[in-house]
């Protein structure tokens, strides 16, 4: 449990809570949280804000809640007042994500419909997406959640998602719990898989979404998205529009999280640091470095659609992006 906002950064960087809508909604309660608790408004957002720096949504979710304590602490030069007015914006984001999460996936059933008519899916997903990310029942999960609810989900193949296994550990639970067919892979098995014709698509959601349409997803979701390109698959992303970040030019200049070695050099390392180590199960020799970007940045070029709750982008382009984003506020 957080009892403050210093509590809540922690449960962030050790990803106690993750998850790019998740991370906004949580972001916007902290905020309240620091406010109700009349801790200094300003200095919990930008800690709650730098906790991560990929997911866009987490700082959008923050300055929405600072904004409407600012604005009636201005108004009312009431502090328990703007406690509540950033209160009542992290609720309507908490609720707004929720509607999100049932738009996108009625447009995402829709284009899977579209681009696959003999229904039957098999799809591929990597990381987590669903409910434990969402105020709703997530993002690209969603999409599958509702294909299977009317019968057209062949199987969910889950990506384990090295090195902190959000498909085995999270993915699989939420598909074992909605009665779905699906198999856990190794993320290295991918390849194999679409060798043998085995998937129609590859859903994935995102952290953030640059100007151009580049994707920030899990690692492991740029390899995903050229094997789909080979393999003539459609690739595609699941966001709420949230997500879309037109400050962000390009993939770039995204900035991608490194995370520590010991979650790669070590089997289960959530404990955070032990003596420089993460308290899991050593995998590799004492003092091996390791290479452990969290996300990884896909091209425009290589996604068929990015599906938000406000309608599917594709082709994805700058322009249809920047549409998007002036037809919803976004800017
Ligand atoms: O490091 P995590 O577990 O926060 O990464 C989460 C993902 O990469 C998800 O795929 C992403 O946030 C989009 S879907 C909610």
């Amino acid at each position: 449990m957080c009892t403050d906002a210093s509590a809540l950064v922690e449960a962030i960087r050790s990803l106690a809570v993750r998850g790019a809508p998740l991370l906004g909604i949580a972001g916007a309660y902290g905020v309240a949280l620091a406010a109700a608790r009349g801790f200094e408004v300003s200095e919990a957002a930008r800690a709650l804000e730098g906790a991560r720096p990929t997911a866009v949504n987490l700082s959008v979710g923050v300055r929405r809640a600072e904004a409407a304590h600012q604005a009636e602490l201005v108004r009312t030069g009431d502090p328990a007042a703007a406690a509540v007015a950033a209160l009542a914006a992290a609720r309507a984001l908490h609720r707004e994500d929720a509607e999100a999460s049932t738009r996108m996936a009625a447009h995402g059933l829709a284009l899977l419909d579209e681009l696959l008519p003999g229904g039957g899916h098999r799809i591929l997903t990597h990381c987590n997406s669903g409910s434990l990310v969402s105020g709703g029942e997530g993002t690209a999960f969603a999409v599958a959640l509702a294909a299977h609810r009317v019968g057209r989900l062949r199987r969910l193949w889950v990506d384990e998602t090295r090195p902190l296994l959000q498909g085995a550990r999270l993915t699989a639970y939420e598909a074992a719990r909605t009665g779905m067919a699906y198999t856990l892979l190794t993320d290295n098995a991918a390849g194999s898989l679409f060798a043998a014709g085995e998937v129609d698509a590859v859903l994935v959601g995102a952290d953030r979404i640059a100007a151009d349409g580049s994707v920030a997803n899990k690692v492991g979701s740029y390899p995903l998205a050229v094997l789909a390109r080979y393999h003539h698959v459609p690739f595609i992303v699941v966001a709420p529009v949230t997500t879309v970040d037109p400050d962000t030019p390009d993939g770039a200049s995204i900035e991608v999280e490194q995370r520590p070695g010991y979650e790669v050099t070590e089997l289960m390392a959530v404990q955070g640091p032990v003596a420089g180590a993460g308290g899991g199960m050593p995998v590799a020799p004492l003092g091996t470095q390791a290479y452990n970007p969290a996300f990884d940045v896909t091209p425009p070029e290589l996604v068929t659609a990015i599906v938000t709750e406000e309608g599917v982008v594709s082709p994805v382009t700058a322009e249809a992006l920047a549409q998007l984003c002036a037809r919803t506020g976004q800017v």
